[in-house]
């Protein structure tokens, strides 16, 4: 079983989609936020799952917040940490720590758009395609080598929150499969390089919306 740390700041829709798929070999060990008021810890205690908070404002100093997570990142000692909404920035000695055992999802086709506001940012540049990826975490931002990509078509009368809406449920579809294919141990990360079934990926997998129309 992998143990599996989720990491939540707010809603949990994606940490709902990754209880509900019920992954095989995964086991939900724990869920960590940094505020106390995110509604994702009340799906953690509606699962059974227990939940730890380390309430970013509790502390004076950004270094004794990051060594705090970490002490408790430690103990939970999780074999894979998801973040799903976790609107920290992690320090870069657990980033390292966690290489290869990190994954975030990121609301857009990366490497174009990362940081805040990616769909207004995508239609305002006239974008035809936007989406949401899976990659493994680095200390830089948004950048670390992605394996798993959900593209929709953008429609002329897109807004922000519909589109936000249909990449949403492909979040809910593809963030789970990303963790059952890291359980299953389909893939790796070594050196840098994302391996699936022993294959250097050149590109990350696609997931296109189904019906965009
Ligand atoms: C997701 O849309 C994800 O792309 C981004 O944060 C959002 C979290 O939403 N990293 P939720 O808390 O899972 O509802």
């Amino acid at each position: 079983m992998m143990r599996t740390l989720i990491m939540v700041s707010g809603g949990g829709t994606n940490l709902q989609a990754i209880i509900d798929a019920n992954i095989a070999d995964t086991d939900l060990v724990a869920v960590l936020s940094d505020n106390p008021q995110a509604f994702g810890l009340e799906r953690a205690a509606s699962a059974a799952i227990p939940s730890i908070t380390v309430d970013y404002k509790s502390f004076v100093k950004r270094n004794d917040f990051d060594t705090a997570l970490h002490e408790t990142i430690r103990q939970i000692n999780p074999d894979l940490i998801v973040l799903a909404g976790f609107m920290r920035i992690l320090a870069s000695g657990l980033v390292t720590e966690y290489a290869g055992r990190m994954i975030n999802i990121h609301p857009s086709l990366l490497p174009d758009y990362p940081g805040l506001n990616t769909y207004q940012r995508a239609l305002d540049a006239g974008e035809k395609w936007h989406g949401s990826t899976v990659h493994f975490v680095i200390p830089q931002l948004d950048a670390g080598p992605a394996f798993l990509q959900y593209r929709v078509a953008i429609m002329p009368d897109d807004s922000a929150e519909s589109l936000a809406s249909r990449v949403q449920q492909g979040e809910y579809q593809i963030y789970p499969q990303a963790i059952g294919m890291l359980a299953s141990g389909q893939l790796k990360l070594d050196n840098g390089v994302v391996y699936s079934n022993g294959q250097a990926l050149a590109a990350s997998l696609v997931v296109n919306e189904t019906d965009p129309h």
